[in-house]
């Protein structure tokens, strides 16, 4: 049986290792640009990046940028994308412990709330409910197909049914294609 992940903050000489698993992962390059993009995106800073290794090989990689909510200054938000696991480590539960680090980094740095759209039977699993009947729209429309793929996770208590209204993401998200299920 492999061994537990170690999971640390991501060292900018590993950005080629890091966008390989997103390559391996998704099969395709648009999430590596993605990543590549958000690294370096002025409007998604702080951000969370964090790899994990298995017995010394880079296996996966998180990224939380920061983003905003319309009309709620006052409140800071973060989003999940992308998460990416090598096929070949998937399965072990390496995803989860990227979610579950990365939320725990977000929350001793003050963030409130924490937005993903993604596989709508994976998320909830580490505390993600859906986003749009609380009242935070996604930043491009989602079709009611895939409303429960837009999810939300409250990291302090008392800020569900309080505040509400658009999500902003960084520069490099404002794309409608990034915003499709
Ligand atoms: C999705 C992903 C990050 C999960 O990582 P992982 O390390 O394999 O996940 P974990 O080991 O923590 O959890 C595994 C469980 O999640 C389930 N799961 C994996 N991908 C899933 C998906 N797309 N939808 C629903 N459930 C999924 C597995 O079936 C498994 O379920 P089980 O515990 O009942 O067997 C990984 O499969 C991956 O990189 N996929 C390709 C890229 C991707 O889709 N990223 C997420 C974008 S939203």
């Amino acid at each position: 049986m492999p061994s537990a992940p170690i999971i640390r903050p991501a060292r900018a000489d590993e950005l080629d290792a890091l966008l390989r698993i997103h390559r391996l992962a998704f099969g395709e390059e648009e999430e590596a640009i993605l990543v590549r993009r958000l690294l370096v995106d002025s409007t998604a800073q702080p951000c969370v990046s964090l790899v994990a290794l298995v017995e010394g090989e880079l296996a996966g990689h998180v990224l939380f940028t920061r983003a905003a909510l319309v009309g709620e200054d006052e409140t800071r938000i973060a989003l999940l994308a992308p998460l990416a696991v090598a096929p070949p480590a998937q399965k072990q539960g390496i995803g989860g412990a990227l979610t579950q680090a990365g939320i725990a980094v977000l929350r001793a740095q003050g963030v409130e709330l924490v937005f993903v759209l993604g596989h709508p039977s994976y998320y909830p699993r580490h505390g993600f409910v859906p986003a749009g009947e609380l009242g935070f729209e996604a930043p491009y429309p989602i079709p009611a197909k895939d409303a429960g793929a837009w999810m939300v996770q409250a990291l302090w208590t008392g800020l569900i049914g309080k505040v509400r209204g658009r999500v902003v993401p960084a520069k490099a998200l404002r794309r409608p294609e990034y915003w499709r299920e």
